[in-house]
């Protein structure tokens, strides 16, 4: 993925009241900027202790500056994504979504190997200004175990 490209219209999953909605996040981005975080996984300490807590509460500022809705895409099935997301609480416009598979980081080619971690496959952590399905911000850690240039304050500065 690089800026210019679409988005992959291979679909994210959420539970909703007990039913998976599969979305299409070109789709979902019709019309709208939306911020799409992509996160190793759901509950692992930096995702949730640090890169989820600065969206979280930095929504109101995404909003001012005009991203209409921001999405955490993890690289977990929906169910746990869906109890991550109770546990977080999110604001209207944050939305959780599951990768479980990784068909999304892949298609995307954004895969990462964390199977020495003892994690599988999962995506490389980023965040991606979505106008209307086309990519136009693109930033990848390094390291995926930090968060520096996909966090919401670098966010907020780079938009
Ligand atoms: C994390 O805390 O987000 C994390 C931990 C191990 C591997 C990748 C990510």
């Amino acid at each position: 993925m690089k800026i210019g490209d679409k988005l992959p219209t291979v679909p994210v999953q959420r539970l909703v009241d007990g039913d998976v909605q599969q979305i299409n996040l070109v789709e979902f981005s019709a019309g709208k900027t939306i911020l799409l975080v992509a996160v190793p996984g759901a509950f692992t300490p930096t995702c949730s202790d640090d890169h989820v807590p600065g969206y979280l509460s930095n929504i109101e500022a995404f909003r001012d500056q005009g991203v209409d809705e921001v999405v955490i895409l993890a690289a977990s099935d929906f169910f746990v994504v869906k109890a991550w997301a109770d546990q977080l609480q999110p604001e209207p416009h944050l939305h959780f979504m599951a990768d479980g598979s990784q068909t999304f980081a892949a298609a995307a080619g954004q895969t990462l190997d964390l199977t020495d971690h003892g994690l599988g496959v999962r995506t490389q952590r980023y965040a991606a200004l979505v106008r209307d399905g086309i990519v136009e911000r693109f930033s990848v850690e390094s390291d995926p175990t930090a968060v520096s240039i996909s966090g919401a304050t670098e966010m907020l500065q780079t938009i």
